[in-house]
Formats: C-alpha cells, sequence, structure tokens
C-alpha cells in the first residue's frame, strides 16, 4: 500500500521518469571495471549496508566477493565484522553512531587489525521516523555525532572514512572537512519521510566537493539501468539492498552474485546503447526527464 511522503516511493518515481538517448553509431563494448581506493573491482555496484541476514554474513559477503563487487556490511558486532571479511570480500563496515564512544572505537579497531577494506558510519539512522527522538536499538542508544566527534573517528584509523546519509551539501562538506574520503547518500530506506532523492543531490554536491571525494548512493535501485542514472549524475558507486536480502533468502551466496551480475550486464548495456566505453565516461547528457510519463 502506498503511504504519502514514503521516500522511496518518491525516489522511485524520480528514476522512472528518466530515459536514455542512443548513442550507438561506433559505440565499443563497454568495461563496468572501477578502480576504487586502490583496488580493481569488477563493477560499481556494490551491496548496501545490511543487517539481520538469515543466512548470516559470511555467504552474503562471498556473494559479492564472487562478483567482484565492493561489499559494505551493516549494524552487527565484531564477530559478525569477521564472518564478512573471511569471505575473502573488500568489506565496507558501517558502523552505527552509538551514544558509547566504546562501541565505536571497538569495531574501528577490529576492522584495522583484522583487514576490513573501509569504514562508514550512518548517521542517517541516529533520529528516529516521525517522532523528534534518538534511535534505541536494543540497549544501545544513538546520537548524532558533533563535528568534532566525526573528526576524532576519521583521525583514529588509517582506514577510509565513509559518512553515510550525508544528502545535502552542506553535509557533503562537512564529511570532508572532517576527512572523509566519501560519503553515502542515503536516507535508509525513508528513515526520513518526504526526503528528496539521493541521486538527485548528486550534481550540486559533486560541483561542491570536487572529483577527488568519492560519493556513494542508494535507494530504490533495482536494475542496472537504474544504477547507470545514478552514474550518470555524477556518482562513483551505487548500493543496492533490499533486491540482494530477497535473492539471499531465496538462493544464497548464488543468488548474491547473480544478482550482481545481471545488475552490471545490465548496466554494460546501457552503457554500450548510450556509447560510453567505460565507468567514466557515462554521460549526464544521455540521460532525459520523460516529462510525458
Ligand atoms: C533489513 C535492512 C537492514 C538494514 N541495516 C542497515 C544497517 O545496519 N546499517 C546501515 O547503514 N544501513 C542499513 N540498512 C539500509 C541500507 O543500507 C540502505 O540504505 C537502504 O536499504 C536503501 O537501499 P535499497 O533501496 O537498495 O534497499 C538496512 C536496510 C534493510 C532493508
Amino acid at each position: 500500500m502506498s503511504k504519502k511522503g514514503d521516500s522511496i516511493q518518491i525516489a522511485r518515481a524520480y528514476l522512472d521518469k528518466l530515459v536514455l538517448e542512443g548513442r550507438l553509431f561506433g559505440a565499443i563494448k563497454p568495461s563496468s571495471k572501477v578502480t576504487v581506493l586502490g583496488r580493481e573491482f569488477e563493477t560499481p555496484i556494490m551491496t548496501a549496508a545490511l543487517s539481520h541476514l538469515k543466512g548470516g554474513m559470511k555467504g552474503f559477503a562471498d556473494g559479492a566477493r564472487q562478483a567482484g563487487a565492493i561489499c559494505s556490511i551493516g549494524m552487527g558486532d565484531n564477530e559478525t565484522m569477521a564472518d564478512a571479511i573471511s569471505s575473502g570480500a573488500s568489506v565496507l563496515k558501517v558502523i552505527k553512531p552509538y551514544e558509547d564512544d566504546a562501541q565505536i572505537y571497538s569495531r574501528i579497531r577490529f576492522a584495522e587489525e583484522n583487514g576490513a577494506f573501509a569504514l562508514g558510519m550512518d548517521i542517517e539512522h541516529a533520529i528516529n521516523n516521525n517522532e523528534d527522538t534518538v534511535m534505541v536499538l536494543g540497549e544501545d542508544v544513538l546520537k548524532v555525532p558533533s563535528f568534532e566527534e566525526m573528526k576524532a573517528y576519521v583521525a583514529s584509523t588509517r582506514l577510509p572514512f565513509f559518512f553515510k546519509g550525508a544528502m545535502s551539501v552542506q553535509d557533503a562538506m562537512m564529511a570532508k572537512k572532517a576527512g572523509a574520503a566519501g560519503i553515502i547518500l542515503s536516507h535508509h530506506n525513508s528513515i526520513a519521510m518526504w526526503s528528496i532523492p539521493p541521486y538527485a543531490m548528486l550534481a550540486e554536491i559533486r560541483k561542491a566537493v570536487g572529483d577527488d571525494f568519492i560519493l556513494i548512493s542508494d535507494g530504490g535501485i533495482e536494475d542496472g539501468y537504474d544504477a547507470f542514472k545514478v552514474l550518470a549524475f555524477g556518482a562513483d558507486l551505487v548500493t543496492v539492498g533490499r533486491p540482494l536480502m530477497g535473492a539471499y533468502n531465496t538462493e544464497g551466496t548464488e543468488g548474491v552474485r547473480k544478482v550482481l551480475e545481471k545488475m552490471t550486464a545490465e548496466l554494460r548495456s546501457a552503457m554500450w546503447h548510450t556509447g560510453a566505453k567505460d565507468v567514466e565516461s557515462i554521460d549526464r547528457s544521455a540521460v532525459h526527464e520523460a516529462w510525458w510519463l
């Protein structure tokens, strides 16, 4: 049932109005490979930071590894993080903004000592949806960290750090000043009602932060054509959550690999049809708004 103000529905409506301009003549078969923080991946489509996965983290992360994709993981203890890393995947661990800093620093240290690829923090999860209270998860209370706290988290680790939930020029600039490697634009599956689609802010944010700051975007991305549109707007990477969760529940590791590979093939198809030989060449001007839809 549709709910007025649901940010995922708003985001879907936005993506569904975008159509692609064919630039086929002379086009060559494209590559979807990307280099991120010095490592090469088969695809700019990565897993969203998920939690509560029925089959555990290791099998999920292994599906990402097999597809050559980065695997971000969400809430969980250090054992869950170790499970994901043991798959051999490049794991971006997204830590909750716990009120208790000890919870944060224990995960930062564990990630560093156990070979995580990168770290993040989903600040957007701190405030309850439809209430003016902070989130309480079991025994844990979350907070919106201060700028000083953000700087301290980044400075405490040699791992690249991403702040998740930044969707404005103001927040992106604050993340950059705090020393982050990039941001993950997200409203966390509609945690904030009436949110602008994350990717609708990409162009403005890219202009403000420059080219060397990594922009990752999520929000209802369902296939490789959606991924193409979001990359065209200026994202370096996109994340996919719920479609992978469904595939993992029914088909396990194989399901995650298959969905990521299918989406990447669709992305390459969109690239080929629009004359983009690689991810860097995806051109914003090939995406049009269909006023008649
Ligand atoms: C079951 C579930 C658990 C999630 N857990 C986390 C989490 O622990 N940390 C986090 O940063 N985001 C979490 N998310 C949010 C996702 O990372 C993502 O922002 C959101 O689902 C939007 O992407 P999607 O439309 O591709 O699913 C979760 C989402 C779902 C559906």
